[in-house]
């Protein structure tokens, strides 16, 4: 790890600050009305609801509860993502548009609902989407026009007092941030108390749709009427996900201010994005700041990703340290929109949650209501729009061929570039990939002078891994899956480690 190199902790502010959980693993077969995989936002989110409609659930979660992406997240609860809703009304039209609204809308009430009674650090602030260039101003009026036309709180405002740069911005009020880990923990006491089995370390190898759905685990089996797939990309993947979304890394630092940290959330769209909100520990406030988003394992050195976000950082604000530092990984639909509902079409009883494109906190408590809508079998007013069945719109065909297109490439790219020579000495702290008698060799060697030796060839599809330098990690360029430097996969669509060599 380069912790010499980067200023602040290599760690989630959010884990640092909550206790770790010790569910118990699945220990036999188990019968369940509704089996849910996946214990993050979405996970928790739809056990929760199933609870509240007196089903017996599990969560089957491989590693810990909220512990994966959902612990790595900013955690702005707001229906504000971005400038999407001019675009949803002009590829959707404005039906669906408003389910999207309305759907994110109230997914904060849920959540500050649920925060009367579950300590979650949950505050009501204004959320803001600015830009910098006078050129963007028309592209922040139209935003404003089409999210009132869809009945959200949106105001056009010229200058925001926080961020100097500013010169428009759409402002939501009464939006929400909160502390993820403390909100979900809390759920999964309520769950586990109410008829629902939280168990931790059950990886889940397969689905057997049927009467009932055979969820098999290296644990035990269990059977359930329905199961929910929520585990960030779906663990198995019949209807062809992997060419719908693609894996988006971006990076977050916690900074403590001289100055007074900014009140509200604040987003400035494109590519990097800019985000920043603040939070409170132990009655001292930091700002989280994130950005410099690129597909996984094309973004070049990692370590230099989070120094641009510590640069941001420093011209926004007047920066005393810092304190944490830690990055994420999304997957974003071609379309923008999420894909919740059956997973497909001839796969009865197993519905998906995914594709939540970085704003999970409330299209992850989205998927909970519409999934236990759709089980209870009333249908929800929302589904249409995130519907997994759905053909892109057609302005979206050209990102659909675009993301594909990519893939292609990086496969034909990595296979006809030449690699190392295999006689070089590897020094400590670096990687690199070697050809071995015809195969790809990932080799790193670690400051203790340990050399870490897999297969380079991605147990997905077969692309050749890339080095993460911030990380340590070997991450896929084509669809995202990431291994740790001994190959064990940390993130799918990959579902088997990359063999030792
Ligand atoms: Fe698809 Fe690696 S994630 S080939």
């Amino acid at each position: 790890m380069n912790e010499n190199e980067l200023p602040g902790t290599d760690a989630s502010l959010w884990l640092e600050t909550t206790p770790s959980t010790d569910f118990q693993p699945l220990a036999e077969d188990k019968r369940v009305d509704v089996a849910v995989v996946g214990g993050g936002i979405a996970g928790l989110s739809i056990a929760m609801e199933l609870t509240d409609a007196g089903k017996s659930v599990a969560v089957l979660e491989a590693k810990r509860i909220a512990s994966g992406v959902t612990a790595r997240t900013t955690a702005k609860v707001t229906s504000q993502h971005g400038l999407v809703y001019d675009e949803l009304t002009s590829k959707f039209g404005r039906e669906k548009a408003r389910q999207y609204a309305d759907a994110n809308e109230a997914a904060i009430e849920i959540v500050a609902d649920r925060a009367d009674r579950i300590e979650c650090d949950l505050r009501r602030v204004p959320a803001y989407t600015f830009v910098n260039d006078e050129n963007d101003r028309n592209r922040v009026r139209r935003e404003v026009n089409a999210a009132r036309n869809v009945g959200l709180p949106a105001s056009f405002v010229e200058r925001i007092p926080q961020i100097p740069a500013a010169v428009a911005a759409v402002r939501f009020d009464d939006q929400a941030q909160f502390h993820p880990r403390k909100y979900l923990l809390g759920l999964a006491d309520e769950v586990s108390h109410d008829g629902c089995d939280v168990f931790e370390g059950t990886t889940v190898t397969g689905v057997t749709p049927g009467s009932p759905c055979e969820v098999e685990t290296a644990r035990g089996t269990v059977l359930a009427d329905d199961v929910v797939l929520a585990t960030h990309f779906p663990i198995t993947d019949p209807a062809g996900y992997f060419a719908r979304m693609y894996p988006k890394q971006s990076y977050v630092v916690a900074v403590r201010t001289r100055d007074p940290a900014p009140d509200g959330m604040f987003y400035r769209t494109g590519t990097p994005y800019f985000s920043a909100r603040s939070h409170e520990i132990d009655g001292e406030s930091v700002v989280l700041v994130g950005g410099q988003n690129h597909k996984t394992g094309q973004g070049g050195s990692t370590t230099e990703r989070y120094r641009a976000v510590e640069r941001e950082a420093r011209n926004h604000f007047d920066v005393d340290e810092v304190v944490f530092r830690w990055s994420t990984q999304d997957y974003r639909s071609v379309d923008g929109v999420p894909f919740i509902g059956p997973i497909a079409p001839w796969r009865e009883h197993v519905y998906v949650a995914t594709g939540f494109g970085g704003w999970g906190m409330t299209t992850g408590v989205v998927a909970g209501r519409i999934l236990a809508e759709e089980i209870a079998g009333t249908g929800s007013e929302w589904a249409d729009v995130f519907d997994p069945g759905r053909l892109p719109p057609l302005s979206n065909a050209t990102s659909f061929v675009e993301e594909n297109t990519n893939a292609g490439k990086q496969f034909v790219a990595d296979w006809t570039t030449k690699p190392h020579a295999t006689t070089e000495p590897l020094p400590p702290g670096n990687a690199r990939i070697v050809r071995e008698n015809g195969s790809a060799i990932a080799e790193y060697r670690d400051e203790n002078d340990e050399l870490h030796r897999v297969s380079a060839v991605c147990t997905h599809l077969k692309c050749l891994v890339k080095w993460n330098d911030a990380e340590e990690t070997w991450d896929c360029p084509c669809h995202g899956s990431r291994f740790d430097c001994d190959g064990s996969v940390l993130d799918g669509p990959a579902v088997r480690d990359l063999p030792k060599r």
